[in-house]
């Protein structure tokens, strides 16, 4: 069934849907390039900070721990097979989620882009993008068992519509400054 694919698909990613989110609520404080400038430009800008990394990855992993022991139970009440997380996976995607945002705030810099300009494509697919890839290299195993060709294609079709309408919300509510 395609629903059900959809959402393991969202399931899977939703750990690595969350650290942006969070990062937005809890980011401030020290940036991670600590001001430096690389050609003219910030490294990454004051919209990259310490605070936002890492409470976006605490909320990804202690997501990804509670999805885990409630697997069982969402599974029978949704009538689909979801896959728990293993420790690496639930670390991976989160991490790979920031990292991803963080690198293209990079290559926002590298092209002139101010904070909180928007990059269409990028902005929506970049921490899909690290998800994937940082979990892939370390949670092999686990990566391959769940994103089966179906799923990554759904993961890459459905996570920019999400992200937009997520966004859209939090600059409607006021918590972003830019609806992107
Ligand atoms: N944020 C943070 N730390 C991060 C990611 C995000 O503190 N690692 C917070 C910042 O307050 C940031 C807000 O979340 O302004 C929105 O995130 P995002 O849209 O990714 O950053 P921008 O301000 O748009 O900056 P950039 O142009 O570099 O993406
Ligand atoms: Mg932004």
């Amino acid at each position: 069934m395609v629903l059900d694919v959809v959402v393991v698909a969202l399931w899977a990613m939703l750990p690595a849907y969350i650290p942006n989110n969070a990062a937005v609520l809890a980011g401030g404080g020290r940036p991670i390039d600590g001001g430096t400038t690389l050609g003219g430009a910030r490294v990454l800008g004051d919209g990259k900070t310490w605070r936002g990394a890492i409470a976006g990855i605490a909320a990804g992993a202690v997501l990804a721990q509670i999805m885990t022991t409630v697997v069982a139970p969402m599974s029978t009440l949704l009538g689909v097979s979801l896959p728990p997380f293993s420790t690496a996976a639930a670390l991976a995607l989160p991490t790979g989620a920031i990292c991803g945002d963080i690198g293209a705030s990079f290559i926002k810099r590298r092209t002139g882009r101010k904070r909180g300009a928007p990059f269409p494509g990028i902005d929506q697919l970049d921490f899909v993008v690290g998800a994937l890839v940082l979990t892939a290299l370390v949670a092999g195993d686990w990566f391959q068992s769940v994103f089966t060709l179906q799923v990554a294609g759904v993961v890459l079709l459905v996570t920019p519509v999400l992200h937009v309408l997520t966004n859209a919300l939090a600059y409607w509510v006021g918590l972003k400054d830019e609806p992107w």
